[in-house]
């Protein structure tokens, strides 16, 4: 039998607390239910000490997620750890996540310790969250650029106080693939108890060799890989969790491991990630990219007709891209809906299936076939709705290229009706405008903003991703409609809406 190698998940930690990829409490609680769907071995779902929210956050993954292991990173400090530990209760397998760097910059630099102050912390901390937690993961951050035989004395210090997984990680992504295979093998030849603990490596892409560093140290004998769908992160971002897993898959005659991953959540994971970030992954992206198993030149079109493997080494369907249509009419019966819905992953309560079914009967009105992504989409978006504050009435737009666009919009506010209009270059920003002025929550500036087509057609759903500012935070709003001006505006309502709910969330906090 092939050895296993645990997949942990930081998407939510050090994934969401880079620029541009913060998400609030519905939208960690979706990607931590896709993770779970994804067989991950273990989530870090958050950093419980840094916010309420995060703690709030940390407890709802904990409590919601039963088939994989949680995780909460925690600094060395009695409070960090026992915050940490509060937030995981509920879990089924709850892991204290705690960390202390060992190089000697971060040392002198950082943190303003000795390395005995170091090692005794580490150790004294080990204790403490072994008292409280029957998993405890300890990294040493900055490992790979830490003298080795400091770093053997604290991993053999806290292994000898209960702790089972030692993280050793790149966390300025300096190392190259055959000094971290050295690295990892130094550890397992020179720590007298490793035998009693899993290596872990937690790699940053700022070389751009993150997912190779991480299978080198796989090659060495790392029993744990630490990543990000995406490969979202700090700075460059972290190892990309779709590239290790499908090399490891496709080239298994190389690295002879196996992972718990179900493959064919790989794209759906990828694509939730850039829905509720906003953030589009590259074209050209390994596995996750629009144009990863697109082939474009006539002589790899012809290869790929006589056979396959002429140009693909791994097939769309194992990352879960080709995808069943289900072609449902307005006569369709919501009983091949439910059974849809069962088949990619969800349970819904009976009145939440009710409302999808009447979105869908909508949607099977305008268009001739409905497919998983479709439906995904409705679901996903009723999935993630937070209190509306504001929703899109109608809107007329008149526009044309002569004249100047004018927008009238009714949005309807908390039950009330109120209209608007104004003139601008074009459809969307005069939409934008009407609904800026209608809404009243002064100077809001508009980031970022595009829409995806859902699927392939005329006749397909757009995605609309909008991200405002109002001069302190950036706030993200999604709208779906097949018809692209709606989707925008309703994806602009939504924007203000998120801001309002986080707005109103972070002062009963602060309360
Ligand atoms: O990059 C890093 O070193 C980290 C640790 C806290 C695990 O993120
Ligand atoms: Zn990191």
């Amino acid at each position: 039998m092939s050895r296993i190698v645990k997949i942990f998940d930081t998407t939510l930690r050090d994934g969401e607390q880079s620029p541009g990829c913060s998400m609030n409490l519905k939208e960690k609680l979706e990607m931590a239910k896709q993770l779970e769907r994804l067989r991950i071995d273990v989530i870090e779902a958050g950093f419980a000490i840094a916010s309420p929210g995060d703690f709030e956050s940390v407890q709802l993954v904990a409590n919601e997620i039963k088939n994989a292991t949680v995780a909460s990173l925690a600094r060395s400090t009695e409070k960090d750890i026992t915050t940490a530990y509060e937030a995981l209760k509920g879990a089924v397998n709850p892991r204290i996540h705690y960390f202390l760097a060992t190089s000697d910059i971060h040392m002198e630099y950082k943190l303003r310790m000795s390395p005995e102050a170091v090692l005794e912390k580490a150790i004294a901390m080990a204790k403490f969250a072994r008292n409280l937690c029957g998993e405890v993961e300890f990294s040493a951050e900055d490992a790979s650029r830490t003298r080795p035989e400091f770093l053997y004395q604290v991993l053999e210090g806290v292994i000898n106080e209960g702790v089972t997984i030692v993280n050793v990680p790149d966390t300025v992504g300096y190392t190259t693939p055959g000094e971290y295979f050295k690295f990892i093998e130094g550890i397992r030849n020179n720590v007298p108890n490793i035998d009693k603990a899993t290596i872990s490596v937690h790699v940053h892409d700022d070389l751009g060799l993150g997912v190779a560093n991480s299978l080198a140290a796989v090659q060495a004998g790392a029993g744990q890989v630490e990543c990000t769908v995406n490969g979202i992160g700090e700075r460059a971002g972290n190892a990309a969790l779709e590239e290790i897993v499908m090399a490891l898959k496709t080239r298994y005659d190389v690295y002879q491991v196996d992972t718990n991953i179900d493959t064919t959540q790989i794209y759906r994971s990828s694509r939730l990630l850039s829905k509720l970030t906003g953030v589009r992954v590259q074209p050209n992206k390994a596995i996750v990219g629009e144009n990863a198993f697109a082939h474009e030149s006539g002589i790899h079109q012809h290869g790929m007709m006589a056979n396959k493997e002429t140009y693909e080494i791994m097939t769309p369907e194992s990352i879960g891209l080709k995808e069943n249509k289900m072609v449902l009419g307005k006569h369709s019966g919501k009983h091949a809906f439910v059974d849809k819905l069962a088949s990619l992953g969800y349970t819904l309560s009976d009145d939440e299936v009710l409302d999808l079914f009447d979105q869908f009967k909508v949607l099977a009105d305008k268009k001739k076939v409905i497919s998983d992504k479709d439906i995904l989409a409705l679901v996903e978006q009723k999935q993630l709705a937070i209190p509306e504050v504001y929703s899109l009435d109608r809107f007329v737009i008149s526009t044309g290229n002569t004249i100047s666009t004018a927008a009238t919009i009714r949005l309807r506010k908390n039950g009330d009706l109120i209209e608007g209009v104004s003139l601008a270059d074009g459809p969307i920003s005069a939409g934008f405008k009407a609904i800026g002025e209608l809404v009243d929550c002064g100077e809001l500036t508009l980031i970022d903003y595009g829409v995806t087509a859902v699927t392939d057609g005329t006749d397909a759903q757009g995605e609309a991703q909008v991200k405002i500012s109002d001069g302190t935070h950036v706030y993200h709003g999604r709208g779906l409609s097949t018809d692209i001006i709606d989707a925008s505006l309703k994806a602009y309502v939504d924007a203000v809406n998120q801001m309002l709910y986080i707005q109103e969330t972070q002062t009963s906090e602060a309360q």
